[in-house]
C-alpha cells in the first residue's frame, strides 16, 4: 500500500472537527493549520514558519522530528505494536518503569503507567484514597488542592482544580469531600519577580485551618502543581512547598505532586521536586515522558505506598485500576528514545543553562504598555497583560493571532501569554522570541488592531 499522509480534506474536517479547548466558530472563521514541524520550528499550511514557543503544549521539550525517535517507533511498531498490561507485560514497559523510577526523587520508586495527565491526576487520587483504607483509615476522603490549579478534566482532576471556567458547569457531579488552598498569586506583593517571589509562604498555613475545619482523619491527600503552568505560570513562593510538606507530614497526609508539566526538565532539574528540594508522597507526570510523539502519564509511588497495598493472597489483585494502554510499548520505546536523547544531549542540565537567557530576556519586556506583570521559573514564563475593557481575553488572542503573522507560536490563557520553549532552544532563539513577543505586544494596542 502506498504510504499517504492525507495531507488535504481541511475543509470537509472543518465541518467535522468539534476542537478542544477551542472557540471553535471564532476557528472555524479564521482556521489556523498547521502542516508541519522540525526542531524548534512549525510550518504552517500557508508556508509560515512558527517559533514553538510553548514546546507542543509544554511537552515537546526536544523539538519535533528527531530522526532517532522516528526510527525507535517504527522499529517498536515492527516489534511489538502492543500488548495488554494485565497479567502479563513486555520489556520495553518494564524497563521504562525502571528507568523513571532511576530518575525519580529518592525513595519514590514505583510506577504506575496512564495515558495522560488527567489519567495519571484521577490514578493518584485513587491510590492516595484506597492507601489510607489498606491502611484502616477509610474516613480519609478528602483531597485538598488549590484555587487556580489545573489537574486535566477527568472528574478527579476538575474537583481537585481551580479554574471555575472548568468546574461551573459540572458542580453537581464533581468528587464530593474536596476543599481548596488559596493560590499564591499577589499581583501587588509579588509582580515582576524573577524566579521564585520571596512573598507568600504563609499562603501554606491555609492547610492548618483546612486541618482545624475538616479535622486531619477525614483527609488523605493534597495535591498541587510545583509550577502552576496552565493559571499561567504562578511560581512557588520560597519556603511555600516544604511548608504543606511539613504541614502534611505531621497530621499524616499524602503530598501529590503534578508533574505533568515540571516533570522531565522543565526547571533544570529531572523533576520539580529536585528542584523545589521537597519530596511529595505520589508524583504525576506525562507530556515530556516521550516528547509530545506518543501519549503516556503515570505515577510515581513511594515504596511505602506500594507495600501498603501488597496485602492478601498472591494471587489477588491490589489495584483494581488501569487502562488499555497503560504501559503502552510505544509509548515505552519513544520514552526510552527521548531520554536517550536528554542524556546524550545534556538537555535537561541545557534547561537549566537557558534560564537566565529567558529570564532576561522576558523581563526585559517590562514597562512595555499594557503589561501587567511578568513572571518566570525553569524553562518557562508568563506575560499578564492588561485586559481591554469589557472584552476579557481579547487582547490576548490578537497578539496571539499578531504573533503567528510573526512567526511565534504562543499560548495564551485569558489575558495571560505563557512560553516554554524547546531545551533545544538557543540563547539568540530566547532573546529573539522575546524581542518580537514585545514588539507584537506594542503593536496590539485596540480590540480590533
Ligand atoms: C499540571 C497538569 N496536570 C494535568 C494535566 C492534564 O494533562 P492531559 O491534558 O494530558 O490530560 C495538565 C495539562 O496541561 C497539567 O498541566
Amino acid at each position: 500500500m502506498n504510504v499517504q499522509l492525507h495531507n488535504s480534506g481541511v475543509s470537509e474536517g472543518l465541518r467535522h472537527y468539534w476542537l478542544p479547548f477551542t472557540a471553535n466558530r471564532y476557528f472555524k472563521r479564521h482556521p489556523k493549520i498547521i502542516a508541519s514541524a522540525k526542531g524548534a520550528y512549525f510550518t504552517m499550511e500557508d508556508g509560515r514558519r512558527l517559533f514553538d514557543c510553548l514546546s507542543g503544549l509544554w511537552c515537546c521539550p526536544l523539538g519535533h522530528g528527531h530522526p532517532h525517535i522516528a526510527e525507535v517507533l517504527k522499529r517498536q511498531a515492527e516489534t511489538l505494536d502492543y500488548a495488554t498490561a494485565f497479567q502479563i507485560s513486555n520489556p520495553v514497559t518494564l524497563s521504562f518503569a525502571a528507568r523513571v523510577a532511576a530518575m525519580a526523587p529518592k525513595g519514590l520508586d514505583q510506577v504506575f503507567f496512564t495515558n495522560s495527565g488527567s489519567e495519571s491526576v484521577d490514578t493518584a487520587i485513587k491510590l492516595a484514597i484506597a492507601y489510607h483504607r489498606a491502611r484502616g483509615e477509610g474516613q480519609r476522603f478528602r483531597i485538598i488542592g488549590r484555587e487556580r490549579g489545573y489537574h486535566g478534566v477527568g472528574m478527579g482532576g476538575i474537583s481537585v482544580g481551580g479554574m471555575v471556567a472548568n468546574r461551573k458547569a459540572f458542580a453537581p457531579i464533581m468528587m464530593p469531600g474536596v476543599d481548596h488552598l488559596p493560590d499564591t498569586y499577589s499581583r501587588e506583593h509579588m509582580a515582576f519577580s524573577r524566579g521564585q517571589p520571596t512573598w507568600g509562604a504563609h499562603r501554606a498555613n491555609d492547610l492548618e485551618r483546612l486541618v482545624a475545619l475538616h479535622d486531619a482523619s477525614t483527609i488523605a491527600a493534597v495535591i498541587v502543581e510545583p509550577l502552576q503552568g496552565s493559571a499561567g505560570v504562578i511560581v512557588p513562593p520560597v519556603g511555600y512547598l516544604q511548608r504543606l510538606r511539613d504541614i502534611c507530614s505531621r497530621h499524616g497526609i499524602l503530598l501529590i505532586f503534578d508533574e505533568v508539566i515540571t516533570g522531565f526538565g522543565r526547571l533544570g532539574t529531572n523533576f520539580g521536586a529536585e528542584r523545589v528540594g521537597v519530596r511529595p508522597d505520589l508524583l504525576t507526570f506525562a507530556k515530556g515522558v516521550t516528547n509530545g510523539t506518543v501519549p503516556m502519564g503515570g505515577v510515581i509511588a513511594s515504596q511505602e505506598i506500594y507495600e501498603t497495598f501488597m496485602t492478601g493472597p498472591e494471587e489477588s489483585v491490589e489495584f483494581f485500576h488501569g487502562y488499555t494502554y497503560s504501559g503502552h510499548p510505544l509509548a515505552a520505546a519513544v520514552g526510552h528514545a527521548t531520554l536517550d536523547i536528554m542524556e546524550k544531549e545534556g538537555l535537561i542540565v541545557r534547561a537549566r543553562a537557558l534560564e537566565p537567557a529567558l529570564e532576561n530576556g522576558i523581563h526585559a519586556l517590562r514597562g512595555t504598555t499594557g503589561i501587567l506583570d511578568i513572571r518566570n521559573f525553569g524553562l518557562a514564563a508568563a506575560i499578564d497583560l492588561e485586559p481591554f475593557e469589557g472584552r476579557p481575553g481579547l487582547r490576548a488572542l490578537r497578539v496571539f493571532e499578531r504573533a503567528l503573522d510573526n512567526g511565534l507560536l504562543v499560548r495564551f490563557t485569558g489575558d495571560t501569554i505563557a512560553v516554554g520553549p524547546p531545551f533545544i532552544s538557543t540563547k539568540q532563539e530566547l532573546a529573539s522570541m522575546c524581542e518580537t513577543l514585545g514588539n507584537v505586544i506594542r503593536s496590539v494596542t485596540s480590540p480590533d488592531a
